[in-house]
């Protein structure tokens, strides 16, 4: 129903006219200032340590992660999208208070991008921030092997003196000789667990990269989290750092040593660097592995000021429409039966005839379920329980909400965020807005739990 409805007001003349070459690998071809060409092919890429043999990936224009996309507040993104591959595809914009038919959920906001065929993402960006672009078309796949980049939107007024690095980490299955890990792929397993977690950690699709930064000055780092599945912890050599921005939004700022990033999150710090060179840890595992490698350079510039970021403030006089997420399933859970296709069937035969294995509120989810419809401009309480044994790292599109975190220890932050991870048996409260209308999936950001059941509709007109 809410396909159809949809579908109908999808405008056949969304493809480009045939002016845009299609060069088969290539860096960025960027067009105009904010004007892109994006290529989704099957590639090779080598992931493991210097030397070592390359593995077939799916990539953007040759390269995972994708290239970095690099606008400023207020500019209108235009992407020129051509579908190399041998399955369809979308580009879902992670983050970005979209406009609604270019948020890139298949069958949800466009018709999927088939092979050979080209599509035009166009939107204005509204905001200044860290943001991702990823594939949306079964994206445990489709991310897992490469096919995404980071969307990096700049303040109008940001001080050139800062250094601005963006850090994209992946987290990767690979066998032995660093080629990635076909026959996993799908694994019920995962997909009733974590989800599928790796081995093999990258930054920016390599295995501890140099990454030059300018001594004694004040760098901005911004770490993306691309993993299907593995929440990751962060620290640089036991520094303490400012953490100033989540998901892209600007936050009161916090002083730390290690900060958690879960998939598909982001986390902009500011650090101070002296002349020594230092490292990028993940710590989670209690084995800290080395990401990556800073080598200090000489700047002949002064220390530039901080950025002057605004973070907004969380209104509480608004009234709230409650909206309750019971999230339940997978292993070790207590979920025994659920709807699906409109029927109640036992959790065993949908997971085992249709790989589904999670629910919210009794139903298995999809793009087809509909959690609630709001009137435009009212403001939600989504009240969520994550009623499970697993965390769930979940994501609403379209907009950012506020939630009062216990992601960062101590006392609970209210930030605001567009992903947020649950601990097994947290109930959290995401409040938000409701003030971009359309479609908007809210769903579990380890990939593989959102394909198995993990995922609703939220329709705001
Ligand atoms: Cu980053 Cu629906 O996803
Ligand atoms: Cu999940």
């Amino acid at each position: 129903m809410l396909r159809r409805s949809f579908l109908q007001g999808v405008a056949a003349g969304t493809l480009v006219s045939g002016s845009v070459s299609i060069k088969p690998s290539l860096a960025l071809t960027q067009l105009d200032q904010s004007h892109f060409e994006l290529v989704a092919e099957i590639g090779k890429g080598a992931l493991g340590p210097v030397g070592t043999s390359q593995t077939d990936l799916w990539l953007y224009n040759g390269t995972t992660p994708g290239p970095m996309l690099t606008v400023t507040k207020g500019d209108e993104l235009i992407v020129n999208f051509f579908n190399k591959l041998d399955q369809p595809t979308t580009i879902h914009w992670h983050g970005i208070r979209n406009l609604n038919e270019m948020d890139g959920v298949p069958d949800l906001t466009q018709v999927p991008v088939d092979p050979g065929e080209e599509f035009t993402y166009r939107f204005p960006v509204r905001d200044a921030g860290t943001f991702w672009y990823h594939a949306h078309s079964k994206a445990w796949e489709q991310v897992t092997r490469g096919l995404y980049g980071p969307l990096i939107v700049r303040e109008p007024d940001a001080n050139p003196g800062v250094e601005d690095i963006t850090l994209v980490a992946d987290d990767w299955r690979l066998t032995e000789d660093y080629q990635f890990h076909e026959e996993s792929l799908g694994s019920m397993m995962d997909w009733s667990h974590q989800g599928r977690l790796g081995n093999w950690l990258t930054i920016n699709g390599q295995s501890n990269p140099a990454i030059p930064i300018r001594a004694k000055n004040l760098a901005r780092i911004r770490l993306i989290n691309t993993a299907n599945a593995r929440s990751m912890t962060f620290e640089f050599d036991g520094k303490h750092f400012e953490v100033i921005a989540l998901d892209g939004e600007p936050c009161s700022p916090f002083v730390a040593s290690e900060i958690m990033v879960a998939p598909a999150q982001r986390v902009d710090i500011l650090i101070n660097t002296d002349s020594s060179n230092f490292s990028l840890s993940e710590i989670s595992t209690g084995t800290p592995v080395i990401l990556a490698t800073f080598k200090a350079h000489t700047s002949a510039l002064n220390i530039p000021d901080r950025p002057d970021l605004q973070a907004k403030t969380f209104r509480s006089d608004l009234e709230m429409i409650d909206i309750d997420i019971h999230m339940q399933g997978g292993a070790m859970g207590n979920l025994a039966s659920a709807f699906f296709e409109g029927e109640e069937r036992p959790l065993q035969d949908l997971a085992m005839e249709h790989s589904k294995l999670w629910a919210f509120n009794g139903s298995i989810g999809g793009s087809d379920h509909l959690l609630a419809d709001v009137d435009l401009g009212k403001t939600v309480n989504l009240r969520v329980w994550n009623d499970t044994s697993w965390s769930h790292a979940m994501h609403l599109h379209g907009h950012h909400f506020w939630v009062k975190s216990h992601e960062f220890g101590g006392e609970p932050k209210r930030v605001l965020r567009d992903t947020y991870l649950m601990q097994p048996n947290e109930r959290a409260e995401l409040q938000f807005v409701a003030d971009n209308p359309g479609l908007w999936l809210f769903h579990c950001h380890m990939l593989e739990h959102h394909t198995a059941g993990m995922g609703g509709v939220i329709a705001i007109s």
